[in-house]
């Protein structure tokens, strides 16, 4: 596998040794501090970011290599510049090369027009990256990943929602979206039926459900995950619209009573207090939002070194 572009194309394997791995990496970090001597990393950007910015680079650091930022406004890329250019142009320079487009057609483009490994960091139809560490983070808590319940409630016509569906339907995770029926909030048909496929391939076959109510969503799950309810792509005037049909989707104290008492809260971050989901939540006892947002170092690191096929 060249690259990390959707996890619909991945296998379970793959996410398994990748979660594995990032733990083994995580528990002995100096192991690996020089194992991508030379080696540099393009980081290309055309939306925000704090955690995938930081921790790739630090990543990059702390395996004894380097990574380049680039910012797509300040670059030719979409005015004098195509993508398979900019792919044919960076690959001479480069090892590996993560993005975070608007589109993810451009980063298909991208990885097809590149010899080296490309990442997709980001983009409006997935968040791979995020979701490996997010699963990682599940193995942490919880010791095992088959046969939990992890309930999505919120915006899901949504990059985490879906590469969410993919990655619980791999493992064998029963995956329950709680969502307004509207076709702004509401998954994609096409990719709830990506992920009841994928699940069909296990022996222990995971559930792919979808909720207009947020507590049939949230019973009984392990996990109660939200995320913001204005992606970065989403027009500032949309704001209100949305947060009216979204209030009955916030995760607060009395949604999450729902849950199992032993659930955990998670959001792959930025958090809005008051939105998505209230500050008693996410600052409370169950959130494990840090521990994720710490995870995406070690999950990338190891990413990493699987495309450049280092272990
Ligand atoms: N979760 C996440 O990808 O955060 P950033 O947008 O800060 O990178
Ligand atoms: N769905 C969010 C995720 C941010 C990490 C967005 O696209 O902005």
């Amino acid at each position: 596998m060249k690259d990390l572009l959707s996890l619909k194309d991945v296998s379970k394997e793959f996410i398994l040794d990748t979660i594995e791995k990032a733990i083994e990496i995580k528990q002995n970090p100096e192991k690996y501090a020089t194992i991508l001597k030379d080696k540099t990393l393009l980081m290309i950007f055309e939306k925000p970011s704090l955690r995938t910015r930081v921790s790739f680079e630090v990543g990059m650091t702390q395996l004894g290599g380097h990574a380049i930022y680039y910012d797509v406004s300040t670059s030719p890329l979409g005015k004098k510049e195509t993508i398979e250019d900019t792919a044919r142009t960076s690959e001479r320079y480069v090892d590996i090369i993560m993005a975070r487009l608007n589109h993810f057609s451009d980063c298909k483009a991208l990885a097809e027009n590149a010899k080296v490994p490309v990442i997709d960091a980001l983009s409006d139809e997935n968040h791979p990256c995020q979701i490996l560490c997010d699963l990682q983070t599940i193995k942490e808590k919880f010791g095992k990943l088959q046969g939990l319940t992890l309930a999505y409630v919120g915006d899901c016509e949504n990059n985490v929602t879906y590469s969410l569906l993919h990655g619980c339907a791999h493992l064998g995770i029963n995956i329950k979206l709680g969502c307004p029926d509207d076709p702004e909030l509401k998954p994609k048909q096409e990719i709830i039926d990506e992920a009841k496929a994928i699940a069909a391939r296990n022996t222990e076959l995971s559930k792919v459900e979808v909720y207009h109510d947020a507590v049939e969503a949230v019973k009984d799950a392990d996990v109660v995950y939200t995320d913001s309810w204005m992606s970065y792509h989403i027009p500032e005037d949309r704001m209100e619209a949305r947060k009216q049909k979204l209030l009955p989707y916030q995760v607060n104290s009395a949604l999450m009573q729902n849950a199992k008492p032993t659930a955990v809260f998670m959001n792959c971050l930025p958090a809005m207090r008051g939105l998505e989901q209230t500050a008693e939540v996410v600052d409370g006892p169950q959130s494990i939002v840090f521990d994720q947002a710490e995870n995406r170092l070690h999950a990338q690191k190891a990413l990493m070194l699987k495309l450049l096929g280092k272990i």
